[in-house]
């Protein structure tokens, strides 16, 4: 059984403009242990599918359909303070701006260790310890002294590895990373996904790793996903995806990736706009920007298909 499976997940926000949907039938798995890349150009839904995972929506966001299991839990199931569990003890999430999940007015060991005491329980002292020993786990220099620093008084890299220790402390089985290095010059950011890929080998960790970044896929990730528009358009092996790409979508991101020099680049010079997420239903919602589009990509929202083994595509037309 997979580790996490999201099936048909549709996230919703209803504004005074209409129903803006972020996330509509969203469908993949990540098994244990395994890096999932979820790749797609800026306001595609990437975040909104990870908050809805960790049931942190903001309003005026619902879930308003599908299925999220934890293991064979139901996680839409649970309530309010059984989900709080489930948070940073079995899923726990990083994001690219640290002081996300940092609180400046508490010492970086304290929050590591009151993250520890809250999902383990255990003595102040022990929990100080494992924060400390936690810290050097992510090479935070000099970690005794760090500890006993608070947030602003780190440099951006050192921050970025204070969240990540933050997170790890309480031993996740399921780390959600959003956008981890997108804020990150380029030397920390190699740095910083050296200590992840590190982390996740150490630990059998799984990991969903969200990104706009086919170079930082290329160096993580087992399988991808690439999103469009709020649907998965194609699953595949990363060798699969980037080797021989089906869906024209992807196919037209690699090509604005001709020479791995570009890697670390924003995806962002396929011809024409994404679409309004308010008017979405019945039909392919690449198709306006899709040279194969044929008549019936306008009629038929087209499902995943697996056209090769372990290699899902949500296209009918494209040749392989
Ligand atoms: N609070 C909100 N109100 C209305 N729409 C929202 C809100 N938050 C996100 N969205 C919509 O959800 C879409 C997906 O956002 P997001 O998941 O943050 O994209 P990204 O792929 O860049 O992470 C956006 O294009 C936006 O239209
Ligand atoms: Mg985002």
């Amino acid at each position: 059984m997979a580790l996490l499976s999201v099936e048909d997940l549709r996230t919703h926000f209803a504004t005074s403009a209409g129903t803006v949907r972020a996330v509509d039938g969203v469908s993949f798995t990540i098994g244990r242990g395994e890096v999932l890349g979820l790749v797609g150009e800026s306001g595609c839904g990437k975040s909104v599918t990870s908050l809805s995972i960790m049931r942190l929506v903001p309003s005026p966001g619902v879930i308003a359909g599908g299925r999220i299991r934890l293991d064979g839990e139901d996680l839409l199931a649970k309530d309010a303070e059984a989900m709080r569990r489930v948070r940073g003890a079995r899923i726990a999430m990083v994001f690219q701006e640290p002081m996300t999940s940092l609180n400046p007015v508490f010492t970086i060991g304290d929050q590591i260790a009151a993250a520890v005491q809250a999902h383990g329980g255990g003595a102040r002292r022990a929990a100080w310890e494992r924060a400390v020993e936690t810290l050097e786990l992510v090479q935070m220099p000099s970690a005794g002294d760090r500890a006993r620093d608070y947030p602003h008084q780190l440099s951006g890299g050192l921050r970025q590895r204070a969240m990540i220790a933050l997170a790890l402390a309480p031993g996740p089985e399921l780390l959600i990373a959003d956008e981890p290095t997108t804020a990150l010059d380029v030397t920390i950011q190699a740095q910083i996904l050296d200590l992840l890929r590190r982390l996740q080998a150490e630990r059998g960790m799984a990991v969903l790793l969200i990104t706009h970044d086919l170079g930082v896929v290329a160096e993580l990730c087992h399988r991808v996903a690439i999103i469009y528009a709020g649907r998965i358009v194609e699953t595949a092996p990363v060798a699969s995806i980037f080797d021989e790409p089906l869906h024209p979508y992807t196919r037209g991101l690699l090509r604005c990736l001709p020479h791995p020099s570009r890697f670390g680049q924003p995806l962002s010079s396929i011809d024409g706009a994404p679409p309004d997420l308010r008017q979405t239903a019945g039909r392919c919602r690449f198709a306006p920007r899709c040279s194969h589009a044929i008549e019936s990509c306008e009629r038929e929202d087209p499902p995943l298909v697996e056209r090769k083994p372990g290699h899902f595509v949500a296209c009918p037309v494209v040749p392989l």
